[in-house]
Order: C-alpha cells, then structure tokens, then sequence
C-alpha cells in the first residue's frame, strides 16, 4: 500500500482521498487553509459527497489525515494536484495557485516519486507549464520522477457514478509516466484509460465541459424560440429523448454554474488563438448562456405584467433555490447570483429560500421562511429535491418556473409561467 498526498482538498481533493484510503492506500490531504485541515483531521467532512462517517472512520483508522505543511510531502510515493484553476478577470487562464503549488512541490520533490496533475486546464499545461518547475529540484521527468496529467470528472451530488466507478483518463510525459500512474489509479478506482499523452487526457476533459455547454445552449436558444412561438420546450425535449439513438437530453436553465462550465471551455479558447485558431462553438454556447439570467429577467417581468398586472419594479420576488444546481450548496458562478442583481437592479425587491444556502453575504441575504404566498412572483431558480413544487404553485400569487419543477403542461398554465 502507498501512501498518496493530495494538494487541495476540495471537491475533488476530499473525495480522491476517500477513494484511496477505501482501498487500504494512506491519504494525505494537503491544504492552506487550517480550519479545513483541523476538520478533516476531526473528521468533520464540508464535501456533500464523503459522509462524515465514513471520513472519521478513515482519519480513526490513521488513513487519512490533514496538513498545512508542505515538508510532508517528502514522504508521500504519490502527489496529486487538485487545486483551483480559474479565469482571470481578463477571462483568461489563471494558473497561479497551480504554479505557485508546484514550485512548492518542486522544493520537497524525492527520487522516484510521481505527480499527477488533476486540475482541469488547457493542453500543454503539464508538459510545458509544470515539468518545468518540477525539474527545477535538479530531477528529471520521466527518469528522476514521473509526471502524468488524469482530469477529475466528479460530478458533486450525483451518486450514480462516483470518483470510483467513472472510468479514469491517465496521460503521462513518457510511456513509465503513463504506466505508473495508471498501476496507481486502478489500485483504486473501477476503470483506468490510458491515453498518448498529458495533452490528450488535458483536452479529454475540456471536450467533455465544451460538449455539455454547447449543447445547455442548444437548448437554450431553442427555449428562446420557443417563448415566440408560444411552445413548451420541456414537453419538446421530453420527446425528442424518447429516441432510443442518436438524441441526448440536455435541459434549458437561467443559465450556466459551477466550478466548470462557465470557465473551463475559456481554458482552450484562450490556448486555440495560440495557434491562430477561434473555437467558435465555445464563444457562441458563451454567449447564448450568457445571455439566460437577462431572458430570464424579461420572462418574469412579462409574467407580472401579464399575470398580475404589475410592473417588475416595486414587486417582491422570491428567488427559489440560488445554489448552482440541485441538492448542492455549492454557490459558484450561480446564476441565480446575476438574476438576483438583474432584478434588483430593475426595482425589485429579492428575496430567497434555499435548504441548503442559509446566507448570501455577498448580496447581504439570508435564507427566508418559504411562504410562498407573501410574494408578487416566486421563481424557481434551482430546484432542490426537497421542496414540493405542487405545494409552491397552490400558495404563490404567481410562478415563473425556470426548471419545469411544477411539472405543468404549456408555457403558461393558471398562473404558473414556465422557462
Ligand atoms: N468541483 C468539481 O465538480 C470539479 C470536477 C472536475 C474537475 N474539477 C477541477 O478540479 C480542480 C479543483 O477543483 P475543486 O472544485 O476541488 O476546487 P475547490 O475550491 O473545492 O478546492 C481547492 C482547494 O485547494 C485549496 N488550495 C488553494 N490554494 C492552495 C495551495 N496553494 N496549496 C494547497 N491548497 C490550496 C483550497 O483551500 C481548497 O480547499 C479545478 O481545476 C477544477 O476545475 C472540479
């Protein structure tokens, strides 16, 4: 059994070391901030998809354990990288806390150990962004130590497929890199795919986000469309997926969220023009998802204007789910955050219930009681399982139901106004 550190221990971090220390391997969650690592080492998990049960029962166990401290690096056989890799506000790649980490790394590198890099990025990252600073330590890649890129494809929430059941991609510097890196993660995980190389499995994940954007602004512009000619796109979508082939359901929305749809895909588009090349499906699904919170503010202004004979400025709006899916607590790049601004911003006044957001401080917000009836409009943002939709539509003065959680049939039914 190995011992593996892992720098970030995040949403993807925390479950890669519960996967590992499940097949009897020791985890060693690297992090900056202390809180988190007391946590863990309390075993107290903040990620919804590891229990804190089953996270005690590892840390009681002496596999897996928390650390600030770089230095423990130097005993580790593995080292993964699961760090933040976001946009600048230029929207460009922003690999600082990944450069800076790896120049830490670098420092503590030993003989024989490998790095795997798991932060999403554009391809060449790894060969031309990383290695070099590893090979800093006076060790060299593929002989010294080995290096190979695997994208994490975690999907938070979902319990269908895990961090172990989805098939892992495994690209390495040299033929040893892939080996090696592949013999580590099918000691843990279901399935391992090996690939050419780094940029392979680099440009393996960005296809997978650039598909599900494209694709969420398909819908998008087709629910747009539908708005004018008076149909429903839910019903439209319900039957175009009863094709058993050749047809994927993708479903509209205000807009797109999380950690990765809205900034992975900016990741290659930035790197294409290095190559004198415009990825222009990415910069189209951009725009038109970009675009959802604003249509989604008209379709509730048009609903009070039409359904309650009110004007959109002075109404109180309760804004029903403000995580960036389902049945998470995860706020980033929400976008009910832009429709809460969009409304207030024409004269609303905005409030929210969300289970599982209890404050927004950002917008100087908490969670309200959910009494649906106390509102010109609610509208239904994200739909978390644990509401009863029915119960919202019968006390609400109006609905604009913006994930078709009511489950009514046509754009508009009683005072119910779908997306
Ligand atoms: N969240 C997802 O669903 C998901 C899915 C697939 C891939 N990814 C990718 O995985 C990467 C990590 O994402 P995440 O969602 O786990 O991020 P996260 O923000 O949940 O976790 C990152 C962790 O890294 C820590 N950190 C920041 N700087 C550090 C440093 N210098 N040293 C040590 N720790 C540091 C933070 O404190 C945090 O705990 C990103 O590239 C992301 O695109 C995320």
């Amino acid at each position: 059994m190995s011992t593996i550190a892992i720098v970030g221990a995040g949403y993807v971090g925390v479950p890669l070391a519960r996967v590992f220390a499940d097949a009897g391997h020791t985890a060693l969650l690297v992090d900056i901030q202390a809180d988190r690592v007391e946590q863990l080492n309390r075993g107290e998990s903040y990620i919804e998809d590891v229990p804190s049960e089953v996270l005690k029962a590892h840390v009681d166990a002496g596999l897996v354990s928390a650390t600030t401290d770089y230095d423990e690096l130097a005993g580790a056989d593995a080292i993964l990288v699961a760090l933040p890799t976001p946009l600048s506000a230029q929207r460009e790649p922003d690999l600082t806390i990944l450069l800076d980490a790896s120049r830490e790394i670098s420092t503590r590198l030993q003989r024989g150990q490998l790095v795997v890099l798991e932060s999403t990025t554009y391809p060449g990252t790894t060969r031309e962004r990383v290695a070099p600073l590893l090979e800093a330590s006076g060790l060299k890649a593929g002989e010294d130590f080995y290096l190979a890129f695997s994208p994490e494809r975690v999907d938070p929430g979902r319990e269908d497929w895990t961090t172990k059941t989805t098939p892992k991609v495994v690209g390495g510097l040299t033929e040893e890199c892939t080996r090696r890196a592949v013999e580590l993660y099918a000691s843990a995980v279901d399935k391992v795919i090996e690939v050419s190389s780094p940029e392979a499995a680099e440009l393996t994940k960005l296809l997978e986000n650039i598909f599900r954007s494209v694709n969420i602004a398909l819908v998008n512009e087709l629910a747009q469309l539908c708005d004018r000619m008076g149909l429903d796109i839910w019903e439209v979508v319900d039957a175009a997926a009863t094709k058993p082939f050749g047809f994927m359901r993708f479903e509209p929305g205000p807009g797109l969220g999380g950690h990765c749809l809205p900034v992975d895909p900016f990741y290659l588009s930035w790197k294409a023009r290095q190559f004198d090349f415009y990825t222009e499906f990415i910069e189209l699904a951009g725009k038109v998802n970009q675009n959802m919170p604003y249509f989604c503010r008209s379709l509730i202004s048009q609903a009070l204007n039409h359904g309650a004979q009110r004007s959109l400025s002075g109404s109180k709006v309760l804004v029903l789910g403000v995580a960036y899916k389902a049945d998470v607590s995860d706020m980033r790049e929400s976008p009910a955050l832009k429709l809460i601004e969009l409304l207030r911003t024409a004269g609303a006044d905005v409030a929210y219930h969300d289970p599982h957001v209890p404050e927004l401080p950002t917008h100087g917000l908490s969670s309200q009681p959910l009494e649906p009836g106390d509102y010109d409009c609610v509208t239904i943002v994200t739909a978390h399982g644990s509401i009863d939709y029915g119960d919202v539509a019968e006390r609400a003065k109006l609905v604009v139901d913006l994930r078709n959680a009511t489950g009514r049939n046509g754009r508009v039914d009683g005072k119910v106004w779908k997306l």
